[in-house]
C-alpha cells in the first residue's frame, strides 16, 4: 500500500479553524438524543415504555432518507430532487443482475419451497453458501454447511447474535466511526449497547495513519468498560470496513483476535464487503483465510448479498460460526427473520453460477466502481478535499472539517441540513459515532453512469464550494 492509501490523500486542512476532538459518550447513546432533539416523536399512549422508546429511536440517517423518499431525484421526472449520496448501496450493476435474474433457471417452484424451512436456510442454500465462501475466502478446509446461518439480511444476524451472546445491558466493543444502525440492530429488540473504541482522526504519534485501530486502543476501552462496571462480551470488527473503506490486514486482524480470545470475547466480524475492492494494489484477506483461528468457538464472521451482489433489496445475509450452540439459539431467532423459499432458491442459483459470478459480474461491477471511485475522488482532490484513499466498498470518508466554523456537532449537523437543503444527502461523521466533527460519507456508487453520477457530484461540489457565503445564512 502506499503511504497515500494509508492517510488522507491529501494533508488534512489546519488553518485558523478549531479541530480538537470532541469525544462523544463511549457508550451508545440513542441517535435521536445525540442528533434531532427537536424531531423526536413525543411519547405515545398506545405504546409501553419500550415501544416508545423503539418508535423514538429515529437517527439522522432515518430523517434524510424520509426526505429523500419523498423527492427523490429523477433524470426525468424529477430532475430538482434529492440526489442520495448517503445510502450504502450498488446501483451500478442493475443491467447485468436483471439479466441473470432472469433467466429460466431463476423461476422454479417445489413442493419444499413453498413450506416451512429449516430456521437456519434451506439446506441446499447453506451448502452453496459453505462452497462458496470457502473459494472466496481461500479457506484452507472445506467449510461446512452447518455451520451456516441465512437470514434476511446481516442487520438481523447482528441482533440476532447479541441477542444470544449478551444479556440486557451488557455492550460490545466497536472501534468508531463505525455503520451507525449497529447501535438499533443491537439496542432495539435485546437492549445490548455499543462501548466505542475511539479512533483519531490524526496520524500522530504511534499512529501511522489516520483512525488507526490498534490492540493498545482495544484494551484501553476494555479497561476502561470494566473501570465502569459494563460488562463487555464481544468486540464488532468490519472489514473492508465501513465507513472509512479501510481493508486490514489478515495479520492485524488475527493480533485483533487474539485479543480477543486473551479476554474471552467473542468477536463478530462482518465482512460484507469482503468482494468489494476493485484494485491490485489491495487484497482482502478473510479471517476464514487463517490457516487456524486463535478461538474458533467465538468466532463468528458475516457476510450477505447487499453490497457485493449489489441486491440489498434481495435482504440475504449469512452467518458462519463453529459454534454450534449459537447456531441453535440464532436459528431459534431465525423464524422472526427468515427468507422465502424462491429467494433461497435464486440465491443457490446465482452463488453456484462461477462462470457468471468470475467471468461477468465481478470483472465488470469492479470496473464500474473503479471509474466511479477514480470520478469522485478526483472531484474531491479538484475541490482541495481530504478523504481516505481505499480503493474498496461503495464509499469515500471525506474531511470537510474546513467548512464547519468550530468543531462540534451541532455544526456538523448544519453542514449535513445545509446540503439536503440544497438537495444533497450525505451521511456525516455523528451517524457513525466519529469522535471529530467534519467527517462526511461519500457514496459513489449510486448511479447508474457517469452523467448522473457527474450531476450528483457537481452539485454537492458546487454547494461546497458556495458555503463560505453561505455560511451567514446556514450557520449563524
Ligand atoms: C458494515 C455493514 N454491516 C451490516 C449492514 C447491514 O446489511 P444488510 O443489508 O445485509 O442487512 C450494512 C449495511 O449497510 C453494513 O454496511
Amino acid at each position: 500500500r502506499t503511504s497515500c492509501a494509508k492517510g488522507a490523500s491529501t494533508a488534512p486542512t489546519t488553518g485558523s479553524m478549531l479541530h480538537t476532538s470532541v469525544k462523544a459518550s463511549e457508550m451508545s447513546k440513542k441517535a435521536s438524543e445525540t442528533l434531532t432533539p427537536s424531531q423526536t416523536p413525543g411519547r405515545s399512549m398506545y405504546l409501553s415504555n419500550r415501544g416508545n422508546s423503539i418508535r423514538q429511536q429515529q437517527g439522522i440517517l432515518q430523517e434524510g432518507f424520509v426526505q429523500y423518499a419523498r423527492d427523490q431525484y429523477d433524470d426525468a421526472h424529477n430532475p430538482d430532487g434529492i440526489l442520495n449520496v448517503g445510502t450504502s448501496e450498488n446501483k451500478l450493476c442493475y443491467d447485468l443482475l436483471h439479466k441473470r435474474l432472469t433467466k429460466p433457471d431463476m423461476l422454479h417452484v417445489d413442493p419444499a419451497l413453498l413450506q416451512y424451512s429449516d430456521w437456519r436456510g434451506h439446506l441446499f442454500l447453506r451448502e452453496e453458501v459453505a462452497k462458496f465462501l470457502t473459494h472466496y475466502c481461500c479457506s484452507p478446509k472445506p467449510l461446512k454447511a452447518d455451520n451456516v446461518v441465512v437470514m434476511n439480511g446481516c442487520g438481523s444476524l447482528l441482533s440476532c447474535i447479541a441477542a444470544v451472546i449478551c444479556d440486557p445491558k451488557d455492550a460490545i466493543l466497536i472501534p468508531t466511526p463505525f455503520y451507525g444502525a449497529i447501535t438499533e440492530d443491537l439496542q432495539l429488540y435485546s437492549d445490548v449497547r455499543l462501548f466505542h473504541v475511539p479512533l483519531d482522526c490524526e496520524a500522530g504519534g504511534k499512529d501511522s495513519r489516520l483512525f488507526n485501530l490498534t490492540v493498545e486502543k482495544l484494551e484501553e476501552s476494555l479497561k476502561k468498560a470494566k473501570q465502569e462496571g459494563i460488562i463487555i462480551r464481544a468486540v464488532i470488527l468490519i472489514n473492508p470496513h465501513n465507513p472509512l473503506a479501510e481493508v486490514y490486514t489478515l495479520k492485524e486482524m488475527i493480533g485483533f483476535l487474539e485479543f480477543a480470545k486473551r479476554y474471552e470475547l467473542h468477536v463478530i466480524v462482518d465482512e460484507l464487503y469482503m468482494l468489494t475492492v476493485f484494485d491490485e494494489s489491495v487484497t482482502f484477506h478473510s479471517v476464514l483465510s487463517a490457516d487456524s483461528l486463535p478461538d474458533p468457538q467465538r468466532t463468528h464472521v458475516v457476510w450477505g448479498l447487499s453490497k457485493d451482489f449489489a441486491m440489498a433489496g434481495f435482504r440475504i445475509g449469512t452467518l458462519y460460526t463453529e459454534n454450534s450452540h449459537l447456531v441453535e439459539a440464532v436459528a431459534q431467532l431465525g423464524s422472526f427473520h427468515g427468507v422465502s423459499g424462491t429467494t433461497q432458491h435464486q440465491v443457490a442459483q446465482l452463488l453456484r453460477d462461477r462462470e457468471w459470478i468470475n467471468e461477468e459480474f465481478l470483472p465488470e461491477n469492479r470496473c464500474r466502481l473503479k471509474a466511479a471511485h477514480s470520478y469522485v475522488t478526483g472531484e474531491l482532490r479538484s475541490m482541495g478535499i481530504p478523504y481516505l484513499h481505499w480503493p474498496a466498498t461503495l464509499f469515500v470518508w471525506a474531511d470537510l472539517r474546513k467548512y464547519i466554523r468550530e468543531s462540534s456537532f451541532e455544526r456538523e449537523l448544519s453542514l449535513w441540513r445545509c446540503f439536503l437543503r440544497h438537495k444533497v444527502l450525505l451521511s456525516c461523521g455523528q451517524a457513525f459515532s466519529c469522535s471529530t466533527p467534519g467527517w462526511f460519507r461519500f457514496v459513489f456508487a449510486n448511479q447508474d453512469h457517469h452523467l448522473k453520477l457527474g450531476q450528483c457530484v457537481t452539485r454537492t461540489l458546487h454547494t461546497l464550494s458556495g458555503l463560505t457565503q453561505l455560511f451567514r445564512y446556514c450557520l449563524s
